[in-house]
């Protein structure tokens, strides 16, 4: 049976879209069962609802404090029965509550190649720092700022001519070809973490 992926977003939604469009086909494994967002009126719940996929909303403004709001995004997404929750462009961090649950199965893609430039503004950084490559990071999502251990990367060659739009558009293809990969591959064959080291088979 195809494994259940919730995934989290805050914005234009691509990254979904890879997973949405993968999803299609059954050899893939996964399938996007229910998106969740932190705000209203992103186009990534419309890419959801366009493709017939549940859509919920978790607002932090909604919840008296943080931890409210941490429990009931976890609470929301547990109404799904994910065995694998994707971060793919949700610009939140979670917190103990969420992680108490979904812990080693939440993972997260982030536009450099980390350790370097972690936090938000990862491709910005990057260039901002001169680097002559960067790329992108797939990671098991921890109680850090993007230091969980790593499943995957992909290279990006910094151009002489980039700028941080073009550069994180280009990183943003390779973060969805990645994405799609180790999705698949971790739905089909499993996973284990041991310390840092994150195994597929
Ligand atoms: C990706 O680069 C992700 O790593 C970053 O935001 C981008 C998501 O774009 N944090 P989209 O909303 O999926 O188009």
């Amino acid at each position: 049976m195809a494994a259940r992926l919730v995934v989290l977003a805050s914005g234009g939604g691509s990254t979904l879209q890879a997973l949405l469009d993968a999803s299609a086909d059954a050899s893939f494994g996964a399938r996007v069962v229910a998106v969740g967002a932190d705000r209203t009126g992103i186009e990534a719940l419309a890419r959801a609802e366009r493709a017939g996929v549940a859509t919920f909303t978790c607002r932090t403004s909604q919840y008296a404090d943080r931890d409210d709001w941490d429990a009931a995004l976890a609470e929301a997404v547990a109404g799904y029965e994910p065995n694998l929750v994707i971060s793919a462009g949700f610009m939140k961090l979670v917190g103990k509550r969420f992680l108490s649950r979904f812990g080693g199965r939440f993972v997260n893609t982030h536009p450099a190649l980390l350790p370097s430039f972690p936090g938000m503004h990862g491709a910005r950084d990057a260039l901002e720092h001169g680097v002559k490559i960067t790329g992108c990071t797939l990671f098991v999502v921890d109680d850090g700022i993007d230091t969980g251990p790593i499943i995957a990367q992909r290279v990006v060659p910094v151009r002489e001519d980039d700028d941080e739009s073009t550069l994180h558009e280009r990183i943003k293809v390779a973060e969805r070809e990645m994405l799609v990969e180790y999705v698949g591959r971790m739905a089909r064959q499993g996973w284990t973490i041991q310390g840092r080291k994150v195994t597929i088979s």
